[in-house]
């Protein structure tokens, strides 16, 4: 996945997806540190940082960070490896974000709870997380049916599968090559809808500041297909 996890200047990398969250995450850390929870290869922390804002990150994977070090070295972003739930980083921040669905690689909710908790940890009064994260899709689910296609293009086909009972899906990123084998990536998910996703806040002691479709600050509806979620520490704790 790291190798190639990187698509510059198309898809997730589009200056058209990057550029407004950079811009909103730059405007809500303000004058202070911003401390990404799965950095992966610095999608978004190498142009933010690239705006004159310090970034940390969190992540999982080395792989993900070995490619990150090809962008920006340890001074520019410093990276601590381990999990988003747990991991503590040092420094002063006055914004934690999770972009890009990431919250839902959390398989319980037990752990997205302690998600939360953790980016209070790394926040003081009046510190925003920031949750970038799709609405599940099961309005569009027939009755009987469990899985759907998100996405197709020439030579590529997206399928979710949902197993409803334990409020997991897995989707499959299936890949049609000239002439080869087809490859699947699969990747499985815990979704959350907005609302719960506000109770795990609460738990940790956040409010709710503003919910937005988009990084453009597009209304939320009831037909949107994700959010932008921006929760914040009370001034005085
Ligand atoms: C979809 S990528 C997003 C990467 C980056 N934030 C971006 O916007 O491009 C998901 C990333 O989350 C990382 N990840 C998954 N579970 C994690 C966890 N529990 N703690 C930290 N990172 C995690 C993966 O290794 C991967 O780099």
């Amino acid at each position: 996945m790291a190798r190639s996890y990187d698509t510059p200047g198309e898809g997730m990398f589009a200056p058209e997806e990057v550029d407004p969250a950079v811009a909103a995450l730059a405007a809500l850390a303000g004058n202070g540190g911003a401390l990404e929870f799965a950095i992966g290869t610095g999608r978004i922390a190498v142009p933010l940082a690239a705006r004159g804002v310090p970034v940390t990150g969190v992540e999982l994977s080395p792989a993900m960070v070995e490619r990150l070090r090809t962008k920006a070295d340890e001074a520019t972003i410093p990276v601590v490896v381990g999990d988003m739930a747990t991991t503590r980083v040092p420094g002063d921040h006055s914004l934690v974000y999770l972009v890009y669905n990431t919250i839902s690689n959390l398989l319980t909710q037990a752990e997205q709870v302690e998600c939360f908790r953790n980016a209070a940890r790394h926040l003081g009064p009046g510190g925003r997380f920031v949750v970038e994260l799709g609405v599940p899709s099961l309005r569009r689910l027939p009755p009987g049916q469990d899985g759907l296609v998100f996405a197709h293009r020439d030579g590529y086909v997206g399928l979710d599968t949902f197993d409803l009972e334990h409020q997991h899906l897995v989707s499959h990123h299936i890949r049609f090559e000239k002439g080869g084998e087809p490859s699947v990536i699969r990747v499985k998910q815990r979704y959350v809808w907005p609302s719960e996703l506000d109770l795990m806040a609460q738990m940790a002691g956040f409010e709710l500041e503003s919910r937005h479709a988009d990084w453009k600050g597009a209304p939320f509806t009831g037909d949107s297909r994700s959010h932008v979620s921006v929760y914040r520490l009370p001034e005085r704790a």
